[in-house]
Parts: structure tokens; sequence; C-alpha cells
């Protein structure tokens, strides 16, 4: 996950291949209360693991649950729920639970833990603080709930207080500002129907329908069925009871989905993406974005459980759409509303202003800023499509929504090949963690558009610590070339081939075959972990000696260019600006005099615990500096376009922000 304060993507070409998306993450926290509140075990498979899942996950081990994760699979255990009550009942002290932004959470769980009266305060984030509840408590009360808020009146947090429930007629509750809240009454209230039938009855229009859906059909999974009338009127039967399915497969996220089939849509290529994991026969109201995509241009094959997206080969067209059942996946088609013919108008979405941020204003806000035009009401918003030259390069707010990060990135594949920024990329991590990660491993982009830092400079300049450190803050990867040239001596001296031009064939042979691996730190070589075993100084003047090898270099030329992946590289090495990347678009070059340098590896390697005498290390690396600069095949010297950086007396810290100024200075942001 990107954890960095902002990421910036890369004007992409298109995306291809095949994609496994998350667990949807409504039905996910359904799923979950539900094994809680069902006796005995559930093995759920396939759940999404993001913000959202862990903080339901984390309540319901505070209430009890006893939970085991293996990979894809969790066990779960329900709570005992009459020991759960008669223990808040005994227990002085109310029980703390966070739920950070989870809607899917706090409202659910409000209901279920006042229908079980256990004494509990439930909380989250500034913004859950933000998110009304009153509707839901509103209805919780008249069966006799006992609940307060703590701050301020309609939100949370509150505190949910022992009491006993009755039912005496029909609950009401409105459903015309979040269809959460009677998604709780119905998870919660089959709780109460020992004796007798419940009836709920909506008050106002049902917002967001398909998602009540979802709740009704894993009630049914979960051995309760529940009638209605409509949309208006739900009746729980007298004597519910839930019981586990004993094994249960989580859908992929349906929303998530939107994001990849809008990419694909939008692609320049003329290769398909499969998403998998969710298709024709999902539960998930959300799949109904295939149809508005459609309505659109998308050409998008649907299977039982896949969808095939080929790339539209003409503009799309803006859509007048009502879109009260796909809230969340409306935000992608403003997206797409941004490359299409004509303007697009979404109706319908007035939840859009209390969900994680007010999108309705964000959407509006950051499309201006891409170059759009934007109008909007209190319930609708109006695109117009962004003119041919007129994209702007720009840094996205994205309002600790992961929705407006997830969206926003698909303007990466604009015409004008703009790359985009998005600010606090981690906000994904509430429904997809993975999701950049995943977007690049399916996106394609001619590489000349991949940008590249070079960091060269002799022995001991601190390159590879500057360079790792400017990798982490940019979110790119990382090339230290010197690594290369390392493995390459030490596996040559392994096998007992003198490191000599005569040999230089034979080395670069065994050089070619060989299995690397990178995994941060770690450096496996055929299977054999060598991350410390190459780092001595002996190994570093044999591979002094190995690079001067022309046939060596050229083995290992095309591994360095192909390590140019999205969203970027940061190499280190002596030749990366001025040989290997030769078009990179910022290349610094380490100055710092032979003594300095030999003074900073000393105190390196005392403070390893390795005994060193500064005269010969000052020595060695006069040596190394010497054949490094003297050899005729990429010799150690500054690419003419590298900006020359004595780093004698700076510290790393100062030695790191200079670099990201001089980086941020060659933005369009
Ligand atoms: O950066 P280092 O000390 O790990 O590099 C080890 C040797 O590899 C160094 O003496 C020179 C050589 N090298 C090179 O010739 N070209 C590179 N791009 C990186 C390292």
């Amino acid at each position: 996950m990107f954890t960095i304060p902002h990421l910036d993507i890369p004007s992409l070409e298109s995306v291809e291949g095949v994609v496994q998306l998350p667990g949807s993450k409504s039905i996910s926290n359904r799923v979950l209360l539900l094994c809680a509140l069902s006796p005995g075990l559930t093995v759920v498979h396939d759940l999404l693991d993001s913000d959202d899942t862990q903080v339901m996950l984390e309540a319901l081990e505070m209430l009890g649950c006893s939970t085991k994760r293996s990979g894809q699979r969790l066990e779960i255990t329900g709570l005992d729920l009459a020991r759960l009550q008669n223990k808040t009942l005994s227990a002085p002290e109310s029980l703390p639970l966070f739920l950070g932004n989870a809607g899917t959470a706090m409202r659910p769980l409000t209901a279920a833990l006042a229908a079980l009266g256990v004494n509990c305060t439930l909380s989250g984030i500034a913004r859950m603080h933000e998110r009304p509840i009153e509707d839901l408590v509103d209805a919780l009360r008249q069966l006799g709930a006992h609940i307060e808020y703590l701050q301020n009146e309609g939100f949370p947090p509150l505190h949910i207080l022992p009491s006993r429930m009755s039912v005496r007629s029909a609950v009401r509750v409105r459903g015309d500002v979040s269809s959460q809240f009677l998604t709780a009454l119905l998870l919660a209230l089959p709780l109460l129907s020992e004796q007798q039938d419940i009836e709920i009855e909506v008050v106002g229009e049902l917002i967001s329908k398909p998602y009540v859906l979802i709740t009704l059909k894993l009630l049914a999974q979960f051995g309760v069925h529940i009638a209605r009338d409509g949309w208006q009127r739900f009746t729980i039967a007298k004597g519910s009871e839930y019981r586990t399915p004993g094994e249960i497969y989580i859908e992929a996220d349906a929303s998530s989905a939107s994001y990849f089939i809008a990419a694909a849509a939008l692609s320049r290529g003329c290769l398909p993406l499969r998403i998998e994991g969710i298709g024709k026969n999902s539960i998930q109201g959300d799949i109904a974005f295939v149809q508005a995509a459609r309505a659109m241009g998308a050409t998008i094959e649907e299977g039982p459980n896949a969808l095939v997206v080929t790339p539209s080969q003409h503009p799309l067209v803006g859509i007048d759409l009502d879109c009260n059942h796909i809230p969340d996946a409306a935000m992608t088609l403003a997206i797409m509303a941004l490359f299409a013919k004509t303007p697009t108008r979404l109706r319908n979405i007035g939840s859009w202003r209390v969900k994680e941020t007010d999108r309705i204003a964000a959407i509006a806000h950051e499309c201006a800023q891409l170059g759009a035009s934007v109008t909007a009401g209190d319930d609708w918003i109006e695109i117009e499509p962004i003119a041919p030259g007129q994209w702007q390069a720009a840094a996205i707010h994205t309002y600790d929504d992961h929705r407006m990060a997830m969206c926003f990135a698909l303007a990466s594949l604009n015409p004008q090949h703009c790359p985009v920024r998005i600010l606090d990329p981690r906000c994904v991590g509430k429904t997809f963690p993975h999701f950049f990660e995943t977007l690049f491993s399916l996106a394609r982009t001619p590489v000349a558009r991949i940008p590249v830092i070079c960091i060269d400079g002799p022995t001991a300049s601190g390159k590879g610590t500057l360079a790792s450190l400017v990798a982490q803050r940019l979110g790119y990867g990382y090339l230290d070339s010197g690594a290369l040239y390392r493995i390459s001596a030490w596996h040559a001296s392994e096998q007992g081939i003198p490191l000599a031009l005569e040999h230089q064939g034979q080395i670069a042979q065994l050089v070619s075959e060989l299995s690397l691996q990178f995994e941060g730190e770690r450096i496996v070589v055929n299977g054999q972990e060598v991350s410390e075993l190459i780092r001595s100084e002996a190994v570093g003047m044999a591979a002094s000696q190995v690079s001067a090898l022309p046939a060596v270099r050229q083995a290992l030329f095309e591994l360095q260019r192909n390590t140019r992946r999205l969203p970027g590289l940061v190499a280190d090495g002596r030749d990366m600006g001025s040989v290997i990347f030769p078009d990179a678009e910022l290349k610094i070059y380490l100055t710092a005099d032979a003594a300095t340098r030999a003074k900073r590896r000393h105190k390196q390697l005392i403070s390893k615990g390795i005994s060193a005498k500064l005269e010969d290390l000052l020595a060695d690396l006069e040596a190394r500096d010497a054949r490094d600069t003297q050899r005729t095949v990429a010799p150690l010297k500054p690419a003419a376009d590298a900006m020359l950086l004595d780093n004698a007396h700076l510290s790393i810290d100062e030695t790191l922000e200079l670099v990201l100024a001089q980086w941020q200075s060659k933005q369009p942001f």
C-alpha cells in the first residue's frame, strides 16, 4: 500500500490482462456481523481485508468472537449472546468500540448492540461523527432502546445502555437518507422475534435499494427469510433464528470493479481486460454499473463469474441517468464523462453529500482542476467533457475518500498524456489497500513516460541510502545496480572462474542465467539469500573488477533497463544516467571527496562491529575510484546533463530534501 503523501501516476495508455479483485466491502461486513450473531463456526472465504472490515472484526473480537485467519480463509465463531448480555449487565463500564469511518460497521452494530442491550460506546474518526444516524436511533428508541448521543444530537459517537427492547407495533424508519438504517434493522431485529412477527415500515422513498437486496439475500443464507411488500414493508417472522451456512464465499467488490471496467473502456490499446470474481450472477447492486458503462459506449461481456472489457474504439458518449441504484459506482461514471463526446448528467445522487465526504462538491472541484466545466445541485451533477488540448495535470485532493482516489486515478488515461497526482493515496485502504499496485500491474504505457531518477557517484558516496529513500518517498521502485555487479563477482568466484578479460564470455553467460529475486532489502540468488554476503569489502573490490568487463556489462544491460516500471524508478550506480537511462528526467551525481567517503565507510563498519583501518579504506576507495573511472566501457563519470551534488557536508536528510525539491521543480503539478 502507498503510505506516502502523494502518488504521481504517469500518463497511462491502457490496462489489459486478468485481474481478481478483492472481496466486496458491503458483503464482507454484513457477513461478519451475521457470523457473529449465528451460533457456531463459520468459514469465510475471500473476505475483504481493508480498513472497514478491520474495524468490524476488531469490534466483534472485543465483543467476544474468536477468529482465525489463514490466507483468504477466516474462521469465526459466533457470540455467546446470553453470556454477552449477562456480562454487560454486570459490567460497570461501557465497552469502547472504535469503527473508523465504516458506515457498514457503525449502523448495523448500533442496531444489533441495542437489540442485545450491550453497554458500549460506538465512535469513529471525525468524519464518522458528521455522518447521520438519527433516523436509525429514532427507530430503535421506538422499541425501547436506550441510546445517548455523546457529542452532537443525531450523530455518533453514541452510548448504548442496557435496556429491554420490546416490539408492540410496526417499527418505522426513514429510508431516504441512507439505506443502511433499514439494513441495520433487518440484521438486528431477528434477535427480537422470539415472541412475535416484526414489521418494519419504511417512511419516505427508500434509496439505494440494491444494497437492501444484498442484506435480504445474505439474511436468507443465514437462515432468516424476510417477507417484503414492495419497498415499504418488511416482515420478520416470529421465531426467526440465525443459522450459519457453515461456509460462505464473498464475491469480488462490484464498486471496485467499476474502476477497472472504466479503465479498460478508456484504454487506447486493443487487448481486453478480464475481471474475475464478479459477473452477471452477482448479488451486488453496483453490477448495474455495467449497463450504465455500456450506455456510454463501453464493450463489456458478462459471464457468470467474470467480466471481459474491450477498449472502446470510439469516443464514449455522455448519458443522463438516475443513479440512485448505483450511488458508489456512479462516481466512476463522472470520470468517464470527462472523456466523452457529449455532457453527462447524473441525477438522484443526494446521498453523495453524506458519504465519506461531500462527494458532489469533491467531484465537481477535482474535475474542474483537470480542466472540465461542472455544474451541480443538491442531488445532481453535470459534467462537460474536457475538450482536446484542455486537459491539465493536477494534484487531486482525495478528502480521505477512497473512491475519490480510485476514480481520479483513471484520469491518467487522458489522451493528452498529462500525469495525475493523487494526494494521500493511502485512503484507498478503506476498501482496496492494493488498488494502485493492481492498477500498475495491469497498466501499459510507453516506457519513455515512466519517470526515472538516476543517482550516480563513486563508492561510499551515500548514493544507495539516498536512492532508496527517494524511492520510498515517491513510491517508486529502486534499482541498486552495484548489487548486480557484486552478485556477478561473487557468483563467478564461487564457480571458480577468474575475474579476467579472457573469461568474460563465461561470466556473462553465468550472469544471464541467474535467477534473481529482490524483496525489499532481501536479495536471493538461485534460491540462496546473499543480502549480507555481497556487502563485504572483498566482494566490492571483486565487483569493481568484474564491472570492467564489457561482456558482463552487456549481459546486465537489459536486466537493468527492465526495472523501469510503473509508477517510476530510482536507480543508483555509476552509469545509470550516462548509459542505462540516458533519457532520465533527473540525474544526480554525488561528488563527496575520497577522504570524507572513507571516513563514512569507516564509521559504518565500526558501527556494525567490523574492525577497519581508515588508511586502508582510503587506499581501497582510491583504487576502486581509479579502476571505475579508467575502464574503457562505461567509465565512472557524470552524464553531461547530470546535476553535481557535493554531499560531503550534508546530512542524508538534507541531501534527500534537496533531491526531492529538484524533482518537484520538474513536475507540472
Ligand atoms: O555501488 P557498489 O559499491 O555496490 O558497486 C560495486 C562495484 O560495481 C563498483 O566498484 C563499480 C561497479 N558498478 C558499476 O560499474 N556500475 C554500476 N552501475 C554499479 C556498480
